[in-house]
């Protein structure tokens, strides 16, 4: 079985989870005619699109201690609507002004701004809904431990921080430190969820979460590295969303400090580091670590 044909399996399984979490016919429909355009623009930043790469590192994650991927998939849509949340958002006029991803209109154009900005809200919302319902996990512990670290991964502390100093860089020339660090947050924090939130599913021990959150910091890192690579040299039909857009904004990125040469030496530096995290976990982790190799050769 090759990584790309499990990826899109797991991006089917995925797909028709959230669609069924998110189905409007179950929305309460208190706001008549009036409230659907909310739903309607949550399912559209949701569904039909997206690498659904988090959900798969949090399932992969989960099955290297023997969870069935039944038992993690909630976990991962809440994961998936946490990121689909964070587009919506980072696409924003306020933010990196985007008309396009996953290769449609962004939603503040196919709908309107006061409905993306809602839409990301309620997205990031029914993350908690999702993962602290009963049917996410049997055992409330493992539920507020999820719900816990996934608040802290999105939030003030984690995306939210990273994304706010993506935004004061724009300002004010970031050192690569600082740069690496804003990364680890805005990208990072999630991957690290994932990572973790596997380690939480399957009960596994401090010595094996140390070592996939040692895989997620170096993965976040590289996924980071690699889009930011595809903004400089990559194709804008294939990404689903435009290119050449951060030197331009002024971004502050690994690639734009260090030139693209050793950008991607630095890229093949964490890949390395990502696979040696997961030695512990020896063969089992083969996925893992393709899954590593896929993002920092991804062209889209
Ligand atoms: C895009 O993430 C945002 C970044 C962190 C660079 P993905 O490249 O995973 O986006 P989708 O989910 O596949 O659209
Ligand atoms: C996005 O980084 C990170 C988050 C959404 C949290 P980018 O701004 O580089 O992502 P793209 O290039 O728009 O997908
Ligand atoms: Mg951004
Ligand atoms: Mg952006
Ligand atoms: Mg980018």
């Amino acid at each position: 079985m090759t990584f790309l044909t499990e990826i899109d399996r797991v991006a089917d399984l995925v797909e028709q989870r959230l669609a069924a979490l998110l189905d409007q016919n179950a929305a309460t429909p208190q706001g008549g005619d009036a409230g659907a355009p909310l739903a309607e623009a949550m399912r559209y930043a949701a569904l039909g699109g997206g690498k659904r790469l988090r959900p798969f590192l949090l399932i992969k994650a989960a099955g290297l201690f023997g969870v069935p991927e039944a038992a993690s998939l909630d976990a991962a849509c809440a994961l998936e609507c946490v990121h689909c949340y964070s587009l919506v958002h980072d696409d924003l006029p306020a933010m990196d002004d985007d008309a396009l991803r996953r290769g449609r209109p962004t939603v503040h154009i196919a709908f309107d701004e006061a409905t993306a900005i809602l839409a990301g809200d309620s997205l990031l919302t029914v993350a908690f809904e999702i993962v602290s319902a009963p049917h996410c996990h049997d055992d409330p512990a493992v539920r507020a431990e999820l719900t816990h670290l996934l608040a802290k991964a999105s939030g003030w502390r984690g995306m939210a921080l990273g994304q706010a100093l993506d935004l004061a860089a724009e300002r004010r020339r970031f050192s690569p430190e600082e740069t690496a660090a804003m990364q680890m947050l805005k990208t990072g924090a999630l991957f690290r969820f994932a990572c973790e939130a596997g380690a939480v599913l399957g009960r596994g021990d401090a010595a094996s979460r140390e070592a996939l959150v040692r895989y997620a910091n170096a993965f976040g890192q590289a996924f980071q590295l690699a889009d930011d690579l595809l903004d400089t040299h990559g194709d804008a039909a294939a990404m689903g969303k435009a290119v050449s857009k951060d030197a331009e904004r002024g971004k502050a990125t690994l690639v734009g400090l260090l030139g693209v040469t050793k950008a991607k030496a630095h890229l093949a530096g964490l890949v390395a580091e990502a696979e040696a995290a997961l030695t512990p976990f020896g063969s089992d982790a083969a996925v893992l670590i393709e899954a590593a190799h896929f993002v920092a050769e991804r062209r889209s």
